[in-house]
């Protein structure tokens, strides 16, 4: 074999490569699993063993030789390669900045009225609970007096949750599970309210999939419709505002309350807006009624006890107040909606007028 004819050729085609894959190509033509370097190196054993020393040199000088020329070209290639790519990915630093609107932070509708609801219930004396998003069939249904197969569940538009055991998990279609936990967990007399995420598989323009409800709840010795009545009338006034708001109690139907009732109250619309707290126009806003039996019996409580519950629509008590026409709007994301019907941070409930 013509060892030196090889060494040219070899060190010519690195110098004459001018693309890294050219220059792979070359080292793996010689270098390679089957390259001609390596192939040399393998019959070395069959030659004579005088040749075998002269030759090994030879192809140990060769090696040093080729990767020293390799690694220079192949720098100079790399090199060259990136100097044209920057060429190409020219950035126009002369162009002018786009303009970023930058919008005052804004507290969401949904926040700020939460807050003002935590803050007058507060006040009147109720203590914050909450329970989970992920309920089971008991809290959601059972202990509220909704057995299977009553008509109350199909109501509801669950969303049915995959649970490793075989228990039913729900998405919580109503906050009234949060009655049944406060009831076991804690003594009585009992004062609470809990607002929360809800949810129900319906989408209009008066229902989303994910909304949130306010549920309140008072259990003590002698409480009567009387208190119901006083304690949600207060609340009406003072969320809205409005110390001559008008409130209308409706008989109703709920399977976790009796007697049960809906709450209107008045309101007037003039071209096109509501006015809540005027005229003789009536608005269904919460729901609510004196506990049943059940839900008390379900709960474990065994003293002579009785109580009120009410639940109401976060959304709705928003959108009355402050105007929002479309329900679905509060989950867009819009920033031009939030910027319009958001909030300043510092705003409080002012409750100093009552
Ligand atoms: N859970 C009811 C619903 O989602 C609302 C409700 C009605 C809650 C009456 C109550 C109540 O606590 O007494 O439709």
């Amino acid at each position: 074999m013509n060892y030196d004819k090889i060494i040219q050729s070899a060190l010519k085609e690195v110098e004459d490569s001018n693309s890294s894959e050219k220059l792979e190509q070359v080292r793996i033509k010689y270098f390679g699993k089957n390259g001609t370097f390596t192939n040399a190196l393998k019959s070395l054993s069959t030659l004579p063993i005088e040749e075998k020393k002269s030759v090994g040199e030879k192809l140990n000088g060769f090696k040093n030789l080729f990767f020293s020329s390799f690694s220079k070209k192949k720098n100079q290639i790399e090199n060259l390669e990136i100097n044209k790519k920057l060429e190409n990915d020219f950035i126009d630093l002369s162009l002018p900045a786009r303009e970023v609107n930058f919008i005052e932070a804004k507290v969401h509708p949904i926040s700020h009225t939460t807050n003002e609801i935590v803050n007058i219930l507060g006040d009147m004396g109720l203590s914050y609970e909450e329970g989970p998003d992920i309920e089971d069939d008991f809290h959601n249904f059972s202990a509220l007096n909704i057995p299977e197969n009553h008509p109350a569940r199909q109501m509801h538009d669950t969303f049915y949750v995959k649970s490793k055991t075989h228990e039913t998990l729900v998405l919580r279609t109503h906050t009234s599970p949060v009655q049944i936990r406060s009831l076991k967990k804690n003594k009585l007399p009992l004062k609470i309210f809990a607002p929360g995420r809800t949810y129900r598989c319906d989408s209009d323009m008066t229902h989303t999939p994910m909304f949130h409800q306010v549920e309140g709840l008072v259990v003590d010795k002698d409480i009567t419709f009387a208190n119901l009545k006083w304690f949600v009338e207060s609340f009406c006034k003072t969320f809205f505002e409005k110390n001559d708001l008008k409130l209308r109690f409706r008989p109703s139907y709920f399977p976790f309350t009796e007697p049960s009732a809906e709450v209107d109250i008045n309101f007037k619309k003039e071209s096109g807006k509501i006015i809540i707290g005027e005229g003789d126009k009536w608005m269904e806003i919460l729901g609510c009624g004196l506990v049943h039996p059940e839900v008390f019996r379900m709960s474990g409580v065994k003293q002579d006890v009785t109580g009120f519950a009410f639940g109401m629509g976060i959304e709705r008590l928003a959108m009355l107040k402050y105007g929002m026409p479309d329900l679905r709007d509060f989950f867009d994301s819009d920033l031009r909606w939030l910027e319009h019907y958001g909030f300043s941070f510092f705003e409080k409930t002012d409750l100093s007028w009552r």
